[in-house]
């Protein structure tokens, strides 16, 4: 028996059968690699799903976290600590935000920016009437009760109802259909990806967002984007929705914000931000015991400071331009087998004509991680780190894949 296969009895006996894990067991990382239990490498084309953005075990990020589990790792929110306030101030200088609320991950994040915009037009803009949600079909936001509820893709709400509502889903990137529902009076804020990205690496034509910013001003209702995906330089620039050169009133962040440390974030403007304020003597209206404790924001400040200092941004609109240019050669090579390249920066998709379940599954057994987005895209989210070398392996791999034709799923 491998390690391997000793660790997988285990792991069939003890674990609750939710996930579908690939049955490989990761043990060790270095940059864009990664390890199983029996010393066999990948190439990790996933970073962990978006988040391991520096790749794994980066030295700095390391050494830094190393050095704050040995200051102080959790005091919670009855006090301040050094290290969440040096993390709101780097992301409020970065970005359109005013104030930072911390939390753990992005359902927690889009969670409490729910939470944010029915109070603000509650309790702020004694609007209590205004309680839809509007969100799009095909996105994603979250797996708590309230997130998959504004998730627009009915298979991951079944089984869990009654949901939280009320919630009314536009198509993504109609704007008719948006004005049409903010117009209610009953609208409370829409939230939306600057890019689908489980929904299948969706990028919306330019203008989409703006167009947004501009129905929400005109409506009383609050803009909410969620960028737990494409925020953190994952498209080239800090946040997405600078790409369309707009803001919102508020933006949700996770997954590449710790670089593999959990760390959520919901980032307002002054104005907005008043929807979770304490009023005088009144109750906490929002909390988390984890919420930006020193070691998660101590990572969030060295992930910041890294992307910045190593010009990791222009490598991902580099790398990224790369891989879709060669995505996109895949398109012409495989017509019948790869149909349409996707995404922006280094989260990048393609379209497979059949089985990107089997196609993932066939990939990682000749040694390259990718993952899925939606059910026919296969998802590039690789590690800010990755270079052309691992574009070229990952690509090549893929082709391999493509040109057997589609393997039966392991
Ligand atoms: C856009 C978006 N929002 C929210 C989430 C949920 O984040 P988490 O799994 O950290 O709760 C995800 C996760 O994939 C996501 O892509």
């Amino acid at each position: 028996m491998t390690r391997t296969a000793d660790l997988l009895a285990i792991a069939e006996r003890t674990f609750v059968k939710n996930y579908r894990q690939q049955p490989i067991v990761l043990a060790r990382g270095a940059g864009a690699e990664l390890w199983d239990v029996d010393g066999r490498r990948y190439l990790d084309m996933t970073a962990g799903i978006a988040v391991c953005c520096l790749g794994h075990a980066h030295p700095e990020l390391t050494r830094r976290l190393a050095e704050q589990l040995g200051r102080l790792t959790h005091v919670s929110n009855l006090y301040w600590n050094d290290q969440q306030i040096l993390a709101a101030e780097a992301l409020t200088s970065r970005s359109f935000a005013d104030r930072v609320f911390f939390c753990n991950s992005g359902a927690e994040a889009n969670e409490a920016a729910v939470k944010l915009v029915r109070r603000w037009q509650q309790v702020v803009a004694n609007q209590p009437a205004r309680t839809t949600m509007v969100a799009t079909h095909g996105s994603f936001h979250g797996r708590s009760v309230a997130t998959v509820s504004l998730t627009g893709q009915p298979k991951y709400r079944e089984g869990f109802g009654p949901l939280f509502g009320p919630v009314e889903f536009v198509p993504f990137a109609d704007l008719a259909a948006t004005r049409a529902a903010l117009s209610q009076p009953t609208a409370c804020a829409f939230i939306v990806e600057p890019i689908q990205a489980e929904g299948g690496i969706i990028v919306p034509p330019p203008g989409y967002l703006a167009g947004l910013r501009e129905i929400c001003d005109a409506t009383g209702t609050l803009l909410v984007f969620d960028e737990v995906q494409t925020g953190v330089g994952r498209t080239g620039r800090w946040w997405g929705h600078e790409h369309d050169g707009v803001t919102p009133d508020v933006m949700t962040l996770a997954k590449g914000l710790g670089g593999g440390v959990p760390v959520g974030a919901v980032c307002a403007t002054e104005r907005a931000a008043a929807g979770l304020a304490a009023q005088v003597g009144g109750a906490v209206p929002h909390a988390s015991t984890f919420g930006g404790n020193p070691l998660a924001t101590a990572a969030a400040n060295a992930v910041l400071e890294i992307i910045e200092r190593d010009g990791l941004l222009s490598h991902v609109t580099e790398t990224g331009a790369y891989l879709g240019a060669q995505l996109a050669g895949l398109v012409r090579s495989a017509p019948g087998a790869a149909l349409e390249a996707r995404g922006r920066g280094l989260l990048r998709g393609l379209r497979v004509a059949a089985g990107a379940a089997a196609v993932v599954a066939r990939a990682r057994e000749l040694g390259v991680l990718l993952s899925l987005a939606g059910a026919d895209v296969v998802r590039f989210a690789p590690s800010y780190v990755a270079t052309r070398a691992h574009v070229d392996e990952a690509v090549a791999t893929l082709a391999k894949v493509l040109a057997e034709g589609v393997a039966n799923p392991t």
